[in-house]
């Protein structure tokens, strides 16, 4: 569908063209062949804040070799009015595999009222939400914002680095705000806005496990050899039960149960098990901790899942062999209040006591984010809750998310202030996955309601009437 046919919605639509701009460059912080194209959405960021009216609008480099940079923006003319951090990363993942994209996934295209397009939702299109928020504040108050802001956006999220959480450990002063604005979650379900109160953190890693010298031939060697392809196995069944029960020892033991009234929301939620299976997993029957329902296991609970494991052979046809070394990628995601540092000692004694007679195995832990819970009813928080159910005409559901931001920690603990996770994308935008997109009407309400929330937070900020200056 072309894109004129949504040309009469509004200005927010027509600032689209913008989006579709910046979601043809291909950003991928992952591979380093790909640099350019990163620096390049840093650019277009940087100059599209700064042509909207915002002030300082500048690169942060890093010293350490392939770091991407910060974007950093602010406008700070409202004095006595809160500040909001307002945060976003412009990188994105890979999009292989490439031959399940429907329409290319660096070429936006429109398709039943959906904008497909890798990061459409994670995170260049949500991202986008709160940049055309302010540029459409200011145009609507003569260049200036009801409330402070400083935009800070990441080129390292999807990759792990290591950049923004430096900047900010070393710059908190010059980043005082009262509460950081995060675009980058999804809503419960179509209609219900949606604001996220905790994040699992994350624990990933590799179990690497060397058995001989070299590979071996297993007419000579099998029954003899030690064989680390099968270490693996025995490794990786000693982590977790067949019934879905981590089996690491002490690791349920900082798990903090949700509040009775959390459970309570939950439990008034639409959801239903059985239609998630068949419609969102697509499997015969759902896994995971026996005793707990679904929310609570994606939620409240910490899991472990195994994503890929190398060894032995194979490639066509069969090869006789005992392979001498084998590894397996392995990440745990935690809840509020376990430990990374903990989580990754437990795994790495786990894997170690598991280990059969005459293989060498160990844990390598490749990058870790804690788990983190945020307040409801902090007035910043309040306030979004409050603006999205105006624009959505529905209550506002609290929620929790399966994902990881790693930066919320970090603000919490550096610059001591919560994170409003107002996300509008939905279960089915495929994250990750080919086929990305986002729900076009959630956009335009995604907008509405960060402008609503700004100017709530602005016009009702201590010592400053409401609608004063509407
Ligand atoms: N935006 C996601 C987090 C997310 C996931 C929100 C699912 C809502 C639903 C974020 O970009 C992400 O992908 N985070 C990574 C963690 C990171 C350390 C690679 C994740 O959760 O795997
Ligand atoms: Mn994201
Ligand atoms: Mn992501």
């Amino acid at each position: 569908m072309p894109l004129q046919a949504y040309s009469n919605e509004d200005t927010i639509v027509r600032k689209m063209d913008d989006l579709l701009r910046f979601l043809r460059i291909p950003s991928i912080s992952a591979d380093p062949a790909y640099s350019g194209e990163v620096r390049r959405a840093a650019e277009f960021v940087r100059e599209w804040l700064e042509q909207a009216g915002l002030d300082n609008a500048r690169l942060i480099e890093s010293d350490r070799p392939g770091a991407h940079p910060l974007v950093y923006a602010d406008w700070l003319h409202a004095p006595g009015r809160p500040t909001l951090l307002l945060y976003g990363h412009y990188d994105v993942q890979p999009p292989d595999p490439m031959e399940e994209w429907i329409s290319p996934p660096f070429e936006p295209a429109i398709r039943d009222g959906n904008l497909y397009a890798r990061v459409a939702a994670d995170d260049k299109g949500q991202l986008f939400i709160l940049m055309t928020a302010v540029a459409r504040l200011f145009g609507k108050n003569g260049g200036k914002l009801p409330v402070n802001v400083r935009f800070l956006i990441e080129g390292e999220e999807e990759s792990g680095g290591t950049h923004i959480e430096e900047y900010v450990t070393t710059h908190a002063a010059g980043l005082a705000a009262d509460a950081a604005v995060i675009c980058d979650t999804a809503m419960f379900a179509p209609g219900i806005p949606s604001l996220t109160t905790g994040l699992r953190g994350l624990v990933y890693g590799e179990i690497h496990a060397q058995g001989g010298a070299q590979d071996l031939h297993s007419g000579d060697y099998g029954g003899a050899a030690p064989n680390p392809l099968e270490a693996i196995a025995h490794i990786i069944g000693a982590l977790k039960s067949r019934s879905g029960k981590i089996l690491i020892p002490g690791i349920y033991d900082r798990v903090l149960p949700p509040a009775p009234a959390e459970i309570e929301a939950w439990k008034r939620l639409p959801f239903d098990a059985e239609t998630f299976r068949r419609t969102e997993v697509g499997s015969t029957a759902l896994a995971g901790e026996p005793g707990f329902d679904v929310l609570t296991r994606i939620w409240a609970r910490p899991s472990l899942e195994v994503h890929g494991i190398l060894g032995g052979y194979t490639g066509e046809g069969a090869k006789t062999v005992i392979p001498a070394k084998a590894s397996a990628k392995i990440s745990l995601r935690l809840v509020f209040a376990q430990d990374p540092a903990e989580v990754q000692a437990q795994v790495a004694a786990a894997v170690a006591s598991a280990c059969p007679a005459g293989i060498r195995a160990e844990f390598r832990p490749m990058s870790a984010a804690p788990p983190c819970l945020i307040d409801p009813s902090h007035p910043l928080v309040a306030a979004a809750a409050e603006a999205m159910s105006r624009v959505f005409g529905r209550e506002t559901a609290y929620i929790r998310c399966g994902g990881s931001i790693p930066i919320v920690v970090i603000f919490q603990k550096r610059l001591g202030i919560p994170s409003i996770l107002a996300g509008f994308g939905l279960p089915d935008d495929r994250i990750h996955g080919p086929n990305e997109k986002l729900l076009i009407s959630n956009y335009i309400a995604g907008v509405d309601s960060m402008i609503q929330y700004l100017e709530y937070v602005g016009y009702r900020s201590p010592g400053v009437g409401y609608g004063q200056n509407h």
